[in-house]
């Protein structure tokens, strides 16, 4: 009954087959995500899957009995294989249908405007400052923000303890010797030491620090725009010149200037140039606190001591200096009350520019 017996076992692996194929596709209908359709494939398909054990199994029947189970079970094989992809496309359709109509995209609708940035109201003003300067002959130099004592003060004839000192208060390094510049002047020590023994005409742009009270006035960091000129014939009236036609091409054609006597350390003599308020027009009003006239910036003719510091013979050799800063010039220009609004980083401030 050997034959017999193994008829029987060809008709259960076929029944099993059929079987297999069944359950694997009603089964296949219940995927409704991608990861519930690789599921059903490791069971139906995979390595260990109950197709893959009949088809193991085969070597246990009879050579001329296999061709049968064989070939029914590659069919059931090729089978599921065509329905896991049919039903894959068919839930990827599914998926994208979804996705489209649950996001759906106006096409019509118009953009947002992306905001623009801008020049920084303080920068616009050292560009505009620095421009007119370089239509005049006026390089452009950058120097250093952080210092030594000897260059911020030293050189600048404030020798320790010198009192104009009290009035830069500093913002010092841990190392005493290595300071926040206080202003833009040992810029002109070091285009001096750089450049002589030949003539100089240059700006200084650039941050300064001071270790204060913040008012609406007054705030710790603050841009000046040094200016040098070092020649064999300059006077006086150079400086005075230069600074007027600066004014002029900077606050109006109109507007006129004047020099009153000061006094700086580094300069001798020293002169402060005031515009006549260009919002009364010279009358007085608020802006000029009645007097018809703003201060706008320090000169004065290189002390003698600073051009030799800076390796220029003051025999032979003389020239002039300034320094304004420009926050304040922005602020008379564009009538700004609070000088915190440069760097406070309100764009309803900075947008107005
Ligand atoms: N350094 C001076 C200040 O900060 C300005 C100045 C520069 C004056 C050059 C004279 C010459 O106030």
């Amino acid at each position: 009954m050997k034959g017999g017996s193994f008829v029987s076992k060809l008709h259960t692996m076929i029944d099993r087959l059929n079987q297999i194929e069944r359950e694997a596709l009603a089964g296949l209908d219940a995927m409704r995500s991608s990861a519930d359709l690789q599921n059903w494939k490791v069971s139906h398909l995979g390595r260990s899957a109950p197709l893959a054990q009949i088809l193991d199994e085969l070597r246990e029947l009879p050579k001329d009995q296999r061709p049968a189970v064989g070939r029914r079970a590659n069919e059931v094989k090729a089978g599921l294989e065509h329905a896991f992809a049919a039903r894959e496309e068919a839930l990827r359709r599914e998926e994208l249908d979804r996705s489209l109509s649950e996001q759906r995209l106006d096409v019509t609708l118009p953009g947002r405007r992306p905001n623009r940035g801008r020049i920084h109201p303080a920068n616009r003003t050292v560009r505009e400052i620095v421009h007119i300067w370089a239509e005049m002959g006026f390089q452009v130099y950058r120097s250093r923000e952080v210092e030594t004592d000897d260059y911020n003060f030293g050189l600048l004839n404030m020798p320790r303890h010198h009192p104009a000192r009290e009035m830069l208060d500093t913002f010092y390094t841990t190392d005493p010797e290595v300071l926040l510049r206080t202003h833009t002047s040992p810029g002109q020590i070091r285009v001096m030491r750089e450049r002589a023994p030949e003539p100089i005409r240059v700006v200084l742009p650039g941050m300064c620090f001071r270790y204060e009270q913040i008012t609406a006035r007054s705030d710790i960091q603050f841009n000046q725009v040094e200016g040098l000129a070092v020649g064999h014939h300059i006077t006086l009236g150079d400086l005075k010149g230069t600074l007027s036609a600066f004014a002029r091409r900077f606050f109006g054609q109109q507007v006129r200037s004047r020099f009153r006597a000061s006094y700086f350390p580094f300069t001798e003599p020293s002169a402060e140039m005031d515009i006549e308020c260009f919002v009364c027009g010279g009358i007085g009003c608020p802006v000029c606190k009645r007097t018809g006239w703003l201060e706008v910036l320090g000169s004065g003719m290189v002390h003698p001591t600073v051009l030799e510091n800076g390796g220029y013979d003051p025999e032979l050799f003389s020239g002039f200096a300034f320094g304004m800063g420009t926050e304040r010039i922005t602020m008379l220009k564009h009538g700004i009350e609070d000088i915190r609004s440069f760097w406070a980083n309100d764009l309803r401030f900075l947008a107005q520019f």
